[in-house]
């Protein structure tokens, strides 16, 4: 695959598939999850109350409304501080993992990705994109051509190019 990493609002891009930061209760919220109900609209929300929930580490995926995309992928990564550190860090792998595993299994050739539990769920960014990095080197995509990972800040901007210049 290959690696985009920008700084960027990730609503405005325009994939195969974007994935969400939610909660539980994929009831939109503040942040990324905020800024993508807004931009896509009310019917996301709509079908995201049809699924009721989604567990920590897990996907699951509506149409995008109005954003630029075919397909939105809700994930829910883990609060930093409700896990001890490993058992978060294996949470935060399979929120990844899943959202890899969904946008292929939906033939989507192209996945961005926000900064899942960087923000308001506290995970230490150097931490997160650590894992990141791992859960892609050991993905073996059938569909997924392009992976772009969309920071809002410059410093998770900075570590993901650090960590990746030698993916
Ligand atoms: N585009 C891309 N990234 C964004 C955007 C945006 N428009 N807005 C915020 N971000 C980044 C933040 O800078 C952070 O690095 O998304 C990352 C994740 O932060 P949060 O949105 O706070 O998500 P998270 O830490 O996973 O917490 C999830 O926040 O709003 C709630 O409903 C959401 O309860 C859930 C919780």
């Amino acid at each position: 695959m290959k690696i985009n990493i920008i700084l960027d609002d990730i609503t405005k891009l325009k994939t195969d598939a974007i994935v969400n930061a939610a909660n539980r209760q994929l009831a939109g919220g503040g942040g990324v999850d905020g800024a993508i109900h807004k931009a896509g609209g009310s019917a996301i929300l709509e079908e995201c109350r049809q699924i009721g929930y989604c567990e920590t580490g897990k996907a699951v995926v509506t149409t995008a409304g109005n954003l630029l995309s075919r397909y939105l992928i809700h994930t829910v990564g883990p609060i930093w501080h409700e896990h001890p550190a490993l058992m978060a860090d294996l949470l935060l792998s399979l929120s990844y993992r899943n959202s890899l595993l969904l946008a292929d299994h939906l033939d989507c050739k192209s996945l961005a990705f926000p900064n899942i539990s960087t923000g308001v769920y506290g995970f230490p960014k150097d931490r997160a994109a650590e894992l990141v990095k791992e859960v892609v080197q050991h993905f073996e995509p059938e569909k997924l051509e392009i992976l772009t990972f969309c920071c809002f800040d410059q410093e998770n901007y900075d570590i993901y190019n650090e960590l990746f210049k030698t993916f």
